[in-house]
Formats: structure tokens, sequence, C-alpha cells
């Protein structure tokens, strides 16, 4: 790191590089990873950097700095400035862009729709979608499949999100994403196409949602539903502007994410043949009740400690002034728990390097310890579904034994967006399957 600048109202706050904040801007994106590690080297449990237009942001890599951070009152802090580029993506209606009242009212909007109660009868048409994904691979040749992996996870969640992947509606999405969005993954470049087609989407769901309010039902069976039955402060329903920005955010929050860590997840497996070992013993041992998979979920977890895809929190931008571990932080500075580090911190995760699902059998980590999916009121709202997922698409794909790892080289944590991807040496050669796969999806699925 190069120390630039010295920022002049830095007197009260902890130390940190001397950087410009595009410089910061720049590290942040370009390798966020060891930039990170850097600060938590030079630093230690807390440091403030100048980010790009953010501004003075702190970020705390120590555990009881994260619980307090997470348990602020609401009205202490706005997240809007933090999330304001997604609204080109995801409309300046996105949950992710609200605060206060109006956000607490989304989100006891969408959250019903995304417990098992609600999803539980979607995850059967997993299964044909999971086969269909490891059928397009190629055989014995070396590729990546991580394009398949996002198109199956758009799959997922439009499934969950009209109640059904067999929709029409979803289908024509999942079409559009197919033929003219996930044509590649290069950077940003997926994203940009989709904010041109949004329009056409938008069209898709309007039309949906005039079709599903002609009907005068008012079941609740699915996300739209919830969203065609919502009100706003006002009382009145939502808009199609409202429902679309609704829609998109599940799609840019949801789908990426849960492929990215699908993606993670296989490279940990099929990298580590004790692992993989383990994972078809589990799952080869018929009978199995569904919440007896229980090294399969330790892969997910530890596949979301060691690179989470999400790299931090929401970033709590103070309205007061608050007090954090015994400092106070003047109003107009932004928080930000930094996921990597405290995930990788020795004295919670020993051996923190590598990877070793075991530990979440042999202890249960705090929401301030182990938080791949955020904290407090701003939490992640496809975390109980998303896990799900996760166990869902590996316990098939292991099953059916096609995988050998092939990287070109080794594999780096890498931006992909917002996001911690691996790099484009991840490759694999995928073989016939083999017969037999014997783990249903409801033992996959608690
Ligand atoms: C492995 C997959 C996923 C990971 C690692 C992940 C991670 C995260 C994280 C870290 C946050 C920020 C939380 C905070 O600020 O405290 C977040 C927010 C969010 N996630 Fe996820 N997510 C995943 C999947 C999903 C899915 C499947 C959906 C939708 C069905 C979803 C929808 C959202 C939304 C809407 C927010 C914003 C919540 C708010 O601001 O109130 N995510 N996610």
């Amino acid at each position: 790191m190069t120390p630039l600048v010295a920022p002049n109202n830095r007197l009260n706050l902890p130390d940190g590089p001397r950087l410009e904040s595009n410089a910061v801007a720049r590290m942040w994106m370009e390798r966020p990873v060891e930039f990170w590690e850097e600060l938590g080297a030079r630093y230690g449990d807390v440091c403030t950097v100048e980010l790009g237009s953010i501004g003075t942001t702190v970020l705390f890599s120590h555990p009881d700095a994260v619980r307090q951070i997470f348990g602020l009152p609401t009205s202490s802090y706005e997240c809007r400035p933090y999330n304001d580029y997604y609204k080109f993506v995801m409309g300046e209606r996105s949950i992710l862009l609200a605060d206060g009242a109006s956000h607490r009212r989304m989100r006891s909007l969408v959250l019903p729709s995304l417990q098992p109660r609600s999803f539980d009868r979607q995850l059967d048409d997993f299964q044909p979608l999971i086969d269909a994904t490891c059928e397009s691979w190629p055989r014995d040749v070396v590729f990546s499949p991580r394009l398949s992996l996002h198109l199956l996870s758009l799959r997922m969640i439009l499934g969950i999100v009209f109640g059904s992947g067999l929709n029409p509606t979803a289908q024509k999405i999942a079409d559009v994403f197919a033929n003219e969005i996930y044509v590649d993954l290069g950077s940003l470049s997926a994203w940009t196409r989709f904010v041109h087609r949004k329009p056409l989407l938008r069209e898709f769901i309007a039309a949906e949602a005039e079709a599903r309010r002609a009907t005068g039902s008012t079941e609740r069976a699915c996300l739209f539903d919830a969203l065609i039955h919502g009100r706003d402060e006002a009382g009145n329903s939502l808009s199609h502007e409202e429902i679309s920005d609704h829609i998109f955010t599940m799609l840019v929050a949801g789908v990426d994410t849960t492929a990215i860590a699908l993606s993670w997840a296989l490279y940990w497996i099929y990298d580590n043949p004790d692992v993989l070992g383990r994972l078809q013993r589990e799952l080869g041992e018929g009978g199995r009740s569904s919440a007896n998979l229980p090294f399969l979920n330790a892969v997910c977890l530890e596949t979301l400690r060691m690179y989470p895809v999400v790299a931090t929190p929401t970033g709590r931008k103070l309205l007061v002034d608050t007090e954090i571990q015994e400092r106070q932080y003047a109003a107009g500075t932004t928080l930000l728990p930094c996921t990597h580090l405290v995930h990788r911190r020795a004295d919670l995760f020993p051996e923190p390097d590598r990877f070793m699902p075991e530990r979440f059998l042999d202890r249960e980590y705090g929401s301030h310890e182990f938080f791949p999916f955020g904290g407090g009121a701003r939490s992640c709202i496809g975390a109980v579904l998303a896990p799900v997922e996760m166990r869902i698409v590996l316990a098939r794909i292991v099953e059916s034994g096609r995988l050998t790892p092939a990287h070109t080289g080794p594999v780096k944590p890498v931006r992909h967006g917002t996001l911690i991807a691996p790099s484009e040496s991840y490759q694999f050669i995928a073989r016939e399957p083999q017969p037999a796969a014997s783990t249903t999806t409801s033992e996959a699925r608690a």
C-alpha cells in the first residue's frame, strides 16, 4: 500500500492508510481480499478508510464490534447511501434502497414467502432443473460450470417467486436471461444487459400482475401473490413498477450470490478428497431423515466462511453520534463489519485458512462471529432459502459423481461485480453420470 494523503478529519478515528478515496475504492474492487488482509495485518481489529463515494468508513473485524453494529437501532443509521449504486439495476423502490419504516414494511411483505413453510412445495421442482444443468455440461473436456450454475440459480428463484418454474411468465423471463443476459459472465456485462432488457421484463411482470389480480384470488401462495396483495404506507396496492423492482431485487440479490456460493462449494469439495469421501458416505447412507445430513450442511457453512460471497454486510451510515467499543463515531461515518477478516480470525476458527467443515459440527458460532448473510435489521432475506438450495444442488451433483477438478492454475477470489467469485482458472471435467442417485430432495432440504 502506498501512503498518499493524510485526511484532515481523522483526529478521533482509528488509524488507517493515508490513501486517496479513489485509490482505496480501486483496491477494494480490484484486489479486495489482499487489501482487507493487508489492512487487518497493519491496523488490527479496526481501521479507517476513505472509501470512494461512500466517504469515511470504519472497518471492523472484532466480533464484539460486529455484535454492537448489528444491534444498533435502525433510527441511528441509514443504508441507502451505501447501496445507492444498486438503484440502476434493482430500481428505485428496491428494499436495498429503503430505510426506516418503509424498509420494515417491505421486509414484512416479502419475508413470509421466503420461509420453509412457503417454499417447501416448490423444492421438488428443483430436481429436474439440477439434472438438466448437469446434462448440459460437455463430456470429457475442460469446462467451467459457472454460467450453468447462474442459470440454475435463476430458475430456482423464479420458481420461488412465481410459485412454479413452469409458470409461463417465469419461463419467458428465464428465456430472456438464457438467450440475452447470461451469455457470458464477464465482470458487470450481464447486469448491463439486464438493465437494457428491464422494460421488456417489466411488461411481462405487469401482465402477470394483471392476470393474477383478475382472478380475484386472495391466496398468498408465493412471493408474487404477496406483492399483489401488499399495501404501501398509504394503504394502496403496489404499483406494477414497485412489484417489478421487488422482483428484480430478488433476481439481483438472490441469483448470482447462490450461484457463486455453489461454485465455491464445488471447488472446496472436489479439491479436498477427504471432504468428498465423507460427503459421499453421508449421502450414500440411505434412509436418513431430513435433519440428518450434518456434514453436507457443515460443508455449505464452511464454504460461506472461507470466501463470503457478499464480502461485507451493508454499511451503516450514522445519523447520530454512536459509541462502538468505547469509541465515539460522529454522524456521517459509515460503520462496516469486514466479514472476511472476522471469518479468518484464528481465535474463532483455528487454522482459519484450511477448509475444515468439521468445525461447524464441533461448535456453534454466534451471529456476530459467523455472518455470511449479514445481521441485524438488514440481514439477508434469503438466508433460510439459500442454504436449502445449496444442499439440494450439491447433494445431487456429488451423488451423480460426474465432476473432476481440472483448474488451469491457482483458483483465487476475484470480483464478480460486488461479489467474490472464483477466478477464471476454475475448471472441471464432467464424465458420464454414475447410476442410482439415492438422496432425495426432502433429505437435503432440512
Ligand atoms: C449464498 C447466497 C446468499 C448470500 C451469501 C447472501 C448474502 C447477503 C448479505 C451479506 C446481505 C447484506 C446483509 C446485511 O446488510 O446485514 C444480503 C442482503 C440481501 N439479500 Fe442475500 N444472500 C444470498 C442469497 C439471497 C437470496 C437467495 C435472496 C432472495 C431470495 C437474497 C436477497 C437479499 C436481499 C433482498 C437483501 C437486502 C436485505 C435488506 O436490505 O433488508 N439473498 N444478502
